[in-house]
This record gives C-alpha cells, sequence and structure tokens, in this order.
C-alpha cells in the first residue's frame, strides 16, 4: 500500500477514534478527553531513565512513540489536538515536529513546560483524564479499550507491516541457528533484519535452544552454543507505528520424531487459524485447540486418552498450561479480552483455563494470535505423573522428547467478513515468492 493512502486511513482512523470518543464521554456524562503520552520512570537513587513505553491510549491517537510528556486534547465538536513537548534541553535532542501529510488530521502545537499543559484544557469542562498516575474515570477507559478491539483499516495495515517487518527478522534467526549461531547471537540476527532497537521491541524477544523451549517466556540469552544442538524456538516481534506483532516458530536441527511432531503442530495450527471467523466464540478455539492436541498426541502414542477426554482429565493442560491466544494491537496483549461489553463486565474463561487472555466473540476487524502449543515442562509433568493422569502418559516417549523442550507456532489473524486473513502465513510467503 502506498504512503498517501496510509495517511488517507489514519485520517479516516481518527474519525472513528472521534466517534468512540464522543459516545465514552457523552455516556459517562465528560465534556472533553485529555490523553497523556506518560513520562519515564528513573531508576531508583540514579539519573538513568527505564526505556520509555507510551501510553497506549495515546498511541491510538498520535503515532509519536518516543516522545514523553505529549498531551492529546479532544473536546468533541473540534479537531482533536496534541501538545507536542519540545523542552529547552541541551542534554538530549529534542523531538521536532512530526511531518508528513498524517500530521493534517490533528491539530499541533508545541509545549517547553508539561507544568502549564492543564491550561489548554481549563475552559473545556468536565474532562476524563487518561494516563498513567491520572483520573482514568472508568466508565470512559473501559469503553476505550473495549473498542480497541476492532482494529481500524489504519490499525489493520499497520499491523500487517508490523508482522512482515517480524517475518524479515524470523527468517534470519532461522539462518542463524542453522549455522550454529548462540542464542544470544540470534536475537542480534533477529534485531538486525527488523531494523528495530530491543527496547522498540512489542516485548523480550524469546530465543530458546533445546530443553530452554520448555520455558514459556524464556528469558536468557545464552553466549555459548550447545554441544548438542537440537530444537529452537523464536518467539519474537516487531512493530509499526507502535502496532504490534508476535510471532513464534519451532524449528528441529535434524529430520527425526520432533520435526515430525513440528509439521503436526502445523497443521493443527492452520486448522485453528482457519476457526478465526466472525460469530465464533474465541473460548470455542481456545477448547478446540485443546481437541485438536490430545488427538495428536494421542494419534502419536505420547498419551493414551483421544482429544475430548484428554481435554476433560485435564491431560492436555500438561503440555499447553497457556491459553491458545489473546487479542492483538496497540499492545502485544491488548487489552479488553475478557470484557463482555462497553461496560467492561468479564466474560468468564472456561473452568480450569484460567490463563487465557481471551473470551470475547469474534468479529470483523479483531485481531488475535493463534499458537498452539506443546512443551515438556518438568514441573508439571511431576505433578501429572503423581495423579490419575500419569497412567495415560507414554513416559519413555517423554523422555526421549523432552531434551527438545518443546513447540509453539504463532500467527497474527484478522478475523473478516470473510475468510480470515493471516497476517503471518502471508508475509512469510511474500518473502519466500
Ligand atoms: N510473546 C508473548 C505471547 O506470545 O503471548
Ligand atoms: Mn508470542
Ligand atoms: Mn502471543
Amino acid at each position: 500500500m502506498a504512503e498517501d493512502s496510509l495517511d488517507r486511513l489514519y485520517a479516516q482512523h481518527v474519525q472513528t477514534l472521534m466517534r468512540r470518543a464522543d459516545h465514552a464521554l457523552a455516556g459517562a456524562g465528560f465534556d472533553a478527553l485529555v490523553v497523556m503520552a506518560g513520562a519515564p520512570l528513573v531508576q531508583f537513587l540514579d539519573d538513568q531513565d527505564y526505556p520509555f513505553k507510551v501510553n497506549p491510549q495515546f498511541k491510538a491517537w498520535v503515532p509519536v512513540l518516543d516522545n514523553p510528556r505529549c498531551v492529546l486534547i479532544y473536546s468533541p465538536g473540534s479537531r482533536p489536538k496534541v501538545l507536542f513537548y519540545q523542552p529547552v534541553d541541551y542534554w538530549h535532542k529534542p523531538a521536532d515536529l512530526p511531518q508528513g501529510a498524517w500530521t493534517a488530521a490533528l491539530d499541533w502545537q508545541p509545549i517547553t513546560d508539561p507544568a502549564q499543559a492543564p491550561r489548554a484544557w481549563a475552559d473545556l469542562g468536565r474532562v476524563a483524564v487518561i494516563g498513567p498516575g491520572e483520573a482514568n474515570p472508568p466508565e470512559v477507559l473501559t469503553r476505550l479499550n473495549y473498542e480497541r478491539a476492532v482494529k481500524t483499516d489504519y490499525e489493520l495495515e499497520c499491523l500487517r507491516r508490523a508482522t512482515a517487518i517480524g517475518v524479515r527478522g524470523h527468517r534470519a534467526a532461522q539462518a542463524a541457528f542453522r549455522r550454529r549461531a548462540s542464542e544470544y547471537e540470534t536475537h542480534m540476527q533477529y534485531l538486525e533484519a527488523c531494523v528495530q532497537r530491543e527496547e522498540e521491541m512489542p516485548y523480550n524477544n524469546i530465543v530458546a535452544y533445546n530443553e530452554h523451549a520448555a520455558v514459556l517466556h524464556y528469558q536468557h540469552l545464552a553466549r555459548a552454543v550447545p554441544a548438542d544442538l537440537r530444537s529452537f524456538l523464536i518467539d519474537a516481534g516487531a512493530q509499526y507505528r507502535g502496532y504490534a506483532a508476535d510471532i513464534t516458530r519451532s524449528y528441529a536441527a535434524a529430520p527425526g520424531a520432533f520435526a515430525d511432531l513440528i509439521l503436526a503442530m502445523d497443521d493443527v495450527q492452520r486448522a485453528l487459524c482457519a476457526e478465526i471467523v466472525s460469530g465464533r466464540d474465541y473460548r470455542e478455539v481456545h477448547l478446540s485447540a485443546h481437541r485438536r492436541i490430545g488427538d495428536l498426541m494421542h494419534a502419536v502414542g505420547l498419551t493414551t486418552l483421544p482429544g475430548q477426554a484428554a481435554l476433560e482429565t485435564g491431560l492436555t493442560g500438561v503440555f499447553l498450561p497457556h491459553g491458545i491466544g489473546h487479542l492483538l494491537g496497540l499492545q502485544v496483549h491488548d487489552v479488553g479480552g475478557v470484557m463482555g461489553d462497553k461496560d467492561g463486565h468479564e466474560r468468564q474463561r472456561p473452568a480450569g483455563h484460567p490463563y487465557l487472555r481471551l473470551t470475547r466473540m469474534l468479529e470483523p476487524g479483531v485481531v488475535v494470535t493463534v499458537e498452539p502449543g506443546l512443551y515438556f515442562i518438568d514441573s508439571l509433568l511431576a505433578a501429572a505423573r503423581a495423579d490419575a493422569r500419569g497412567a495415560h502418559i507414554n513416559w519413555p516417549m517423554v523422555e526421549a522428547l523432552r531434551p527438545y523442550g518443546g513447540i509453539r507456532i504463532e500467527d497474527n489473524v484478522a478475523a473478516t467478513e470473510t475468510q480470515p486473513e493471516n497476517f503471518t502465513r502471508d508475509a512469510f510467503a511474500r518473502l519466500a515468492a
């Protein structure tokens, strides 16, 4: 898509945000909305900041991610305005006013002193202020959070582009693994291919060789290469204008039972992606994943119960202890995943599945991850061995597969009016073409 088309989509996106804000403010008896970008946290006993993470409600309006203390002001009937922070500072480079056709969708006013900012909304009546440490009136914030699940066309394009960037990183990481780079070096190759700094990533890269792949959010980057390199799980994203990709791939170093299991999991994952259709309850997708993986484990002889029985007895949970996915957007785990309505009433998770982050109905424009996994996690296996589930597990096969850690395959998928759009598979296919 050409840049001028994206600019047009951004202008429409701002119109949508204005409409959503009109309803949220009117419903809660407010006259105006003020959204703070936020300020960086300072390290204890130090003069160094932690990396700045902008308020997601701010970047929903303004794709400026790296300039703290800006403010978005919206009063229904007026154009949204950005108070753009430009301090006099010779220690740091003050931000330049953004350029480009997209900026015409907003009004821009430079400020040098954040303490003066409240004057800009002093005459606007009852103001809902959203931001870290602010009043955050729940009746306004909840509604804005709920509505963020349905992406505008601009947001869909940003998510498509974020995914395409991440896929470039994944290809580079795969190549690094094949030439036996360390986890650390593979991570660096990933960043290099994405042309994004570590702190620009939407979450910490998970770069896990061998048994490390059994740690769901493995957080280290080993500098040494294991003598026997068997498997590789990489869960790494990227961002575009503040929108996140969240992609996982699993690889085997050599053909064999683990490589076959990855291929079988890939079939399961594709089938689950086909379930991302408007009108489907995402909780059903999650339960479907358990049944499908239960059937797969039964078919390869890892367990002795078919999928439905494996789900009901908790057997699948030994190998798949996380939710099958979540909303994706301005945050990697986007807000509002368990809201049943605009008032924020919780939509219950299925009993026994406390980690599921998304329980909503799918509708056109909702973007989710689909990330089935199958892991060999010592603590969960030990617990299963000690209870009734142990009798249904093929322990010699577990021992043979445990050194490979586990498998996760994760795509970013949009529900549409018709077929799901799989940003991740599309981007891999384009890169291969
Ligand atoms: N990368 C975190 C997740 O997959 O949810
Ligand atoms: Mn992930
Ligand atoms: Mn995810």
